[in-house]
């Protein structure tokens, strides 16, 4: 079977790993983006994000896998083109799409005779659609055509590598048998089932799926705040739950509320698009303002023990919005930092990787220690916002060595009760009853 010759229009996280395993399974790729520095750093062997598995990737496949600014060097040859651009967040909730139509310009100028354009980036259903027809008028009368396909990503960060190696489906929306016949050609070395299907449903599934996600880890974050108020351990609940094949044992995890750049984005998205349609999906409203809620819960504990936070110094263990990543957006980090600083703390942060992206934010507010025991050094209070695997680890006795009074809010339930009843600390956490007295 001839190699297939793939361009990927958008080196973000999403097309970079597409590009990578694509070229792993022996196409030809060639990725395009208009970010001069990041296509140096490519070809110059190096990898702009942080991604487990990725640069290993990326080096292994260099052969055939280059990055190029021009989108004719691009997609010139290109049997199949995947557009994997960013669809950012508007005002209004609903997704931008003006860098995939930057990008379908620029390809139809740039083809040959023809070629399958996949839409990789998440979109609103009907976008397959629109850039199909967008295609059909930018290539009249040049003989040169198009069959637009919907390919959207499950990539979770941290595993995304592995997420699209072993993904356990493929959703891919075509129109026409030649679209589903070389789509099966671009998939065909990689192990996972592939389910063909319209292109509005396709793109319906992307939106489908994470929204149900959010709205699963919404529903169980309100089950722990009862759970809170009734007496009853959320672990234990989860863990009852989650033993029933229909319901699952995944994303049941309570906590401190779901940030990062997908599940936020794409419950608003589709909040807009039901909205708009008249249609308006109510678990998903209720889920976005239950995860804003959320994400303030430790402040509100931590008033319990604290009028205000003035001239208090508060640890905060964890900046990313998940372990694995340097990715702040959506992180409930930002949320609480910003509350603690405009009340008057001294906060003292600690994450092993998200350091510097939140300098950008706060460059000199906060103070930012190199380990666990330094940003706990005489805390009044602290928070744990992300459970990287240090801070699971971590001796519970720290905190009481280290912290002025050791209060630990828990935002990831990260350490059993039996064991912080055993130190001379108060511990409180999500769904959980409340370890030690407050003085
Ligand atoms: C998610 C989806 O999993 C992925 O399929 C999609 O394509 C992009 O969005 P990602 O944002 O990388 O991936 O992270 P994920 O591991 O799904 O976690 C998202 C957020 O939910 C994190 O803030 C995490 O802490 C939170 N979460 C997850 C919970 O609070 N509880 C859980 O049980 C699971």
């Amino acid at each position: 079977m001839r190699t297939i010759r793939i361009a990927v229009a958008g080196t973000g996280y999403v097309g970079l790993v597409t590009a990578a395993v694509l070229a792993h399974v022996g196409h030809d790729v060639v990725g395009v983006d208009v970010d001069e520095e990041r296509v140096r750093t490519l070809n110059s062997g190096g990898c702009p994000i942080f991604e487990p598995g990725l640069p290993e990737l990326l080096e292994e496949s260099r052969e055939n896998l280059s990055f190029t600014l021009d989108y004719r060097e691009a997609c010139a040859d290109a049997d199949v083109v995947f557009i994997a651009v960013p669809t950012p967040e508007r005002v209004d909730g609903s997704a931008n799409l003006k860098y995939v139509f930057a990008s379908v310009e620029q390809v139809a100028e740039a083809m040959g005779p023809s070629c399958v354009v996949v839409v990789k980036s998440t979109v609103p259903i009907g976008t397959g659609d629109r850039v199909q027809r967008h295609f059909e008028s930018l290539l009249a009368g040049t003989g040169r055509e198009v069959e637009v396909v919907a390919n959207p990503e499950f990539l979770s960060q941290g595993t995304a590598v592995q997420d699209m190696l072993h993904a356990s489906r493929v959703i891919i929306g075509v129109e026409s048998e030649r679209a589903r016949e070389i789509m099966a050609r671009v998939y065909a070395d990689l192990p996972s089932p592939l389910l063909f299907m319209e292109r509005r449903s396709a793109e319906m599934v992307k939106y489908a799926s994470n929204n149900f996600l959010a709205l699963k880890i919404a529903y169980i974050n309100e089950i722990a705040n009862l759970c809170d108020l009734l007496g009853a351990d959320i672990d234990d609940v989860a863990r009852g739950m989650g033993a029933d094949p229909r319901i699952g044992d995944k994303f049941l995890r309570a906590g401190i509320g779901y940030g990062g750049s997908c599940f936020p984005k794409d419950t608003k998205a589709l909040h807009w698009l039901s909205s708009f349609h008249d249609r308006e999906i109510k678990t998903v409203k209720a889920a976005i303002e239950v995860n804003a809620v959320q994400k303030i819960s430790l402040i509100k504990r931590a008033h319990r023990y604290h009028s205000d936070f003035e001239g208090l110094t508060v640890a905060v263990l964890g900046l990313a919005f998940k372990p694995g990543t340097d990715d702040l957006r959506e992180a409930p980090s930002l949320d609480n930092v910003a509350i603690l600083l405009d009340a008057g703390a001294d906060v003292r942060v600690w994450d092993p990787y998200a350091m510097d992206n939140f300098k950008r934010f706060y460059p000199d507010e906060v103070t930012y220690c190199a380990s666990i025991p330094e940003a706990l050094a005489d805390a009044d209070m602290c928070l744990i916002l992300t459970e990287w695997p240090d801070v699971l680890s971590l001796d519970p006795a720290v905190f009481v060595e280290q912290m002025r009074h050791p209060l630990v809010l828990d935002g990831r339930n990260c350490y059993a009760l039996d064991e912080m009843a055993r130190h001379a600390l108060v511990y409180e956490s999500i769904g959980r009853r409340t370890v030690g007295t407050a003085r």
